[in-house]
């Protein structure tokens, strides 16, 4: 075990005092496993950070990346300068977008970036048109869309803007379509997706559709908990945004590229949105990359601006990094030939079904959901432990699933899985038995 973790660098999303807890290094990655510095192995229920989407340390991945790095180790795309992978990449999304209509691609190099990018270009449409007052962001509750200041203004969590604010202006939340947790109690998916989009035409009328540039969510909310909206919400919230004339932008950063079971999560839900937001599994973690797309109104609107708003003033130096381009082609053509897709709709399906046997088993589980291989097991919240107990009792139960050889990620009261899409069923049912095992040794500490 390690404790040298604090002494030069502060962790993501931890607290800066909390110094001797044990940090498990990764020293080596094959497949769905990973190898920490004691030699200890371990089936990656994470996925590095649910990006690892063909699966850790592939020889074809490598020798991609290797091969690029002989010939070109970095170029960037401003101006009138490119390198030939960023376009054969461009035309891949834009090939595999086709049924999203999607026209544009503007690369970055993560889902931070393309997020900020996505509301930048956004607002720059609406200006392009001549609709200047069209600024202001809807979101959800709960939502995840990345740490810079955009992100983290249209973001549902309010503890991610305490000390750091203010952050953008004009930034909305409206209600998670939470079947577990909601405000009106409510557990039937059609009155839920009914009162949501109540709630949603309620709020458009307040701040005024013509204040309104784009509404902006996870097609399934992942870091907030992998929150499953009902099938009927997305159509609805479709058919509102079109409605009121407002974009629909889709972070697809954790669902795109087939981990909710489809290729993209608003595909799973058979809508079209106006812009879509992707990194992670488009370079399958192996090096950094990110894009937003953008569909052919949104690219006429601009290109076709006579006051200016046709210069896209905005840029990355490490946007569609030569290494990322080829990591993400080798990526998805790995993701098409595998049929990856299908394999985390059917392993996460397989998984789910067994995790949710566990919530008459232990009744500290409140709630297990999920789609594809994105699935989260809630500890219970009926008043019986302090959020800082369950916080705490969630973490016991992934430190034995850990002891049992399967690294999981637990968030407050939750214990979330994202495993890699080549997950296969001995995966999990080698990760259910550790869970399993991890409740279990739990109640025994009660
Ligand atoms: C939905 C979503 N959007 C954006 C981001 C930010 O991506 P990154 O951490 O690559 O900046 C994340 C990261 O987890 C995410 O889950």
């Amino acid at each position: 075990m390690n404790n040298r973790k604090k002494k030069y660098f502060w962790h993501p999303m931890t607290d800066t005092r909390a110094s001797e807890e044990e940090t498990i290094v990764i020293e080596r990655g094959d497949g769905n496993f990973i190898y920490d510095d004691t030699g200890r192995k371990l089936l990656d229920g994470v996925g590095g950070l649910w990006c690892m989407n063909v699966g850790h340390n592939r020889p074809e991945m490598n020798r991609a990346i290797s091969e690029q790095m002989e010939k070109l180790s970095y170029y960037q795309l401003f101006t009138n300068i490119a390198h030939p992978k960023a376009y054969d990449l461009a035309e891949k999304i834009i090939q595999m977008t086709q049924e999203e209509e999607m026209a544009k691609v503007f690369f970055t190099s993560g889902g931070s970036d393309s997020v900020d990018t996505a509301l930048k270009i956004t607002r720059q449409y609406w200006q392009a048109v001549g609709k200047p007052n069209k600024k202001v962001f809807l979101s959800l509750e709960k939502a995840y869309h990345g740490m810079h200041y955009g992100g983290t203004s249209v973001g549902g969590n309010p503890i991610y803007r305490e000390f750091i604010g203010p952050g953008l202006q004009d930034c909305v939340r409206v209600s998670s379509p939470h079947l577990k947790k909601n405000k009106w109690n409510c557990q039937d998916p059609e009155e839920l997706t009914k009162l949501c989009i109540a709630e949603l035409v309620d709020t458009i009328e307040q701040v005024g559709a013509d204040n309104i540039a784009a509404f902006i969510a996870e097609p399934i909310q992942g870091a907030g908990g992998i929150i499953v909206p009902p099938s009927s919400y997305w159509p609805a919230l479709r058919e509102v945004c079109d409605n009121h004339d407002i974009l629909l932008i889709a972070d697809e950063v954790v669902t795109g590229f087939g981990r909710s079971g489809h290729l993209f999560g608003s595909r799973g839900w058979g809508i079209k949105p106006d812009a879509m937001i992707l990194a992670k599994g488009l370079s399958s973690g192996y090096v950094p990359l990110g894009a937003a797309v953008f569909n052919k109104r949104i690219v006429e609107g601009i290109e076709s601006a006579t006051n200016g708003a046709n210069v896209i003033i905005h840029g990355h130096t490490y946007g569609g990094h030569p290494l990322g381009c080829v990591a993400a082609l080798e990526a998805l053509r790995i993701v098409e030939e595998e049929n990856l897709v299908m394999n985390a709709r059917e392993v996460g399906a397989y998984l789910l079904e067994r995790l949710k046997g566990l919530e008459g088993t232990y009744d500290c589980i409140s709630d297990v959901r999920g789609k594809g291989l994105m699935i989260a097991i809630d500890f219970e919240n009926t008043g019986k432990y302090d959020v800082e107990q369950t916080s705490k009792n969630v973490q016991a139960v992934a430190d034995y699933a850990i002891n049992a050889g399967v690294l999981l990620r637990d968030e407050l009261q939750t214990i979330i899985i994202s495993p890699s899409l080549t997950f296969s069923k001995e995966n999990a049912d080698q990760l259910f038995d550790a869970i399993h095992m991890g409740f279990e040794e739990w109640q025994k500490q009660q």
